[in-house]
């Protein structure tokens, strides 16, 4: 399979959003837009600020995820890889509006015990999967900037705030207060204290190891993953 040419010699970012609301935005800032359909897939290839650049979407959960990530990769030639999108809010003080740009990612549905201990990845030797410090640290700065902005506050999110920290992913919208206390408590017990929950951003994480590709999670907080997340999440998107 070859690659897409994409004329310029650098490789191009790939920015990659699990709903095409999370995406409308930024296909409508790309310059010489060009929509290539691979893998039953949409890929937008352009520009953005001068930047090669290919737009896609993870769509939900985290083999659907792990497909699009290696098709960027491998048809797409993409250098680097971030991610922006929704979570829950799963730390103390981490509230809808607060935006969680991640250090590490860890898979909270992953259980081979007794065989690996509980959320190792079989054959990796861990659980934690880092991003790459250089991206996130831009993703931050930009996150900070973004939440400075005047006009946050009259959509009601004038204390919006950036964390930095792990992010948790599975194949489930967890979507009640006894439920994600659950899920804090018993991480937090095997010493992995968790920002924010969503499905895609750990299998991304995994792929981006394999391949040697570099990668940034930003996520903004759209429910608190309680008994009103399901609610909460459609008001916010
Ligand atoms: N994405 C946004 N909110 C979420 C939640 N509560 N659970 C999983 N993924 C999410």
């Amino acid at each position: 399979m070859s690659l897409i040419s994409l004329g310029a010699a650098a490789s191009p970012i790939a920015i990659l959003s699990a709903l095409p609301q999370e995406q409308r935005g930024l296909i409508a800032l790309l310059q010489q837009p060009q929509k290539v359909i691979h893998a039953n897939r949409d890929f937008w290839l352009g520009n953005l600020h001068g930047q090669p650049v290919v737009l896609a979407l993870s769509r939900i959960g985290k083999v659907a995820a792990a497909t699009t990530t290696a098709a960027l990769i491998e048809r797409f030639g993409v250098g680097r890889i971030v991610f922006t999108g929704v979570a829950g809010g799963l730390g103390q003080g981490v509230k809808v509006g607060d935006v969680v740009v991640a250090t590490e990612l860890i898979q909270h549905d992953l259980d081979v015990s007794p065989l690996f201990p509980r959320y190792e990845v079989p054959h990796y030797g861990k659980a934690r999967f880092h991003c790459d410090p250089v991206l996130s640290a831009l993703l931050f700065e930009a996150s900070r900037n973004a939440l400075a902005h005047e006009s946050l506050a009259s959509h009601g999110y004038a204390d919006a705030c950036v964390h930095q920290g792990l992010i948790a992913s599975g194949d489930r919208f967890v979507c009640g207060a006894d439920e994600s206390r659950m899920l804090r408590d018993t991480m937090a017990g095997a010493g992995h204290a968790v920002m924010a929950v969503e499905m895609e951003g750990a299998a991304i994480a995994q792929v981006c190891l394999d391949y040697g590709v570099p990668f940034a999670v930003m996520r903004t907080i759209s429910d608190r993953a309680d008994d009103s997340a399901h609610v909460d999440f459609h008001d916010f998107v």
